[in-house]
């Protein structure tokens, strides 16, 4: 079995989908339910939630008016911490919300710090209704050298409830990793 990682950005906080204030985002919710599947499967999986340096406001307008600005400026904000051995993984799940039609810069940030050459590369990501726009062609882009996997993008309500995970499972189980 390959080894696994499952790395995401979830700002969570206030929700405009869900309407409330989550401790646990809906990305991160979405990222549980693919390391239990994975678990369940054999795999060795390794989960690692990408943290801002700067962290982001909690409320909706907060970070939207931060995200406006880091897209407009095609900024690459810093994360606090690194993946231990990024290299020593095969297949690597890259989780995100989508913030304005896009990935949130934190994610280009990583994306372009990191050598993807040979590792199989599986996006996922929630949103509030756009879908996953075109982010996981830019994703493909950006893994340079990478194997691209099939994508899963997801509402974030959708995300904290079972017909979320039963989602995920549908979707791990069609993966060729
Ligand atoms: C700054 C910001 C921008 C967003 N832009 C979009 C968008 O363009 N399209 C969309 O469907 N949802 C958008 N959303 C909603 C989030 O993608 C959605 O709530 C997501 O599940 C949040 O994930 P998280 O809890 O892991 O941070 C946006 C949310 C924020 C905070």
């Amino acid at each position: 079995m390959s080894k696994v990682l499952v790395c995401f950005f979830s700002a969570g906080g206030e929700d405009i989908s869900a309407g409330e204030s989550n401790e646990l985002g809906n990305t991160a919710m979405m990222a549980q339910s693919i390391e239990a599947k994975l678990k369940e499967d054999g795999h060795d999986v390794t989960s690692f939630q990408i943290q801002p340096k700067e962290p982001y406001p909690k409320d909706y307008d907060g970070k939207l008016v931060k995200a406006t600005e880091e897209r407009a400026m095609q900024e690459r904000p810093m994360y606090a911490e690194d993946v231990p051995n990024f290299d020593d993984y095969d297949t690597v799940f890259i989780g995100y919300p989508i913030w304005c039609s896009d990935l949130p810069m934190i994610m280009y940030s990583f994306l372009e710090s990191h050598v993807f050459t040979g590792k199989i590369v599986v996006p996922f990501c929630t949103h509030g209704g756009s879908g996953e726009v075109d982010t996981f062609r830019i994703v493909r882009e950006k893994a340079v050298g990478s194997a691209p996997e099939q994508g899963l993008a997801m509402p974030g309500d959708l995300a904290r409830k079972p017909g979320g995970v039963k989602q995920v499972n549908y979707w791990i189980d069609q993966l060729a990793i």
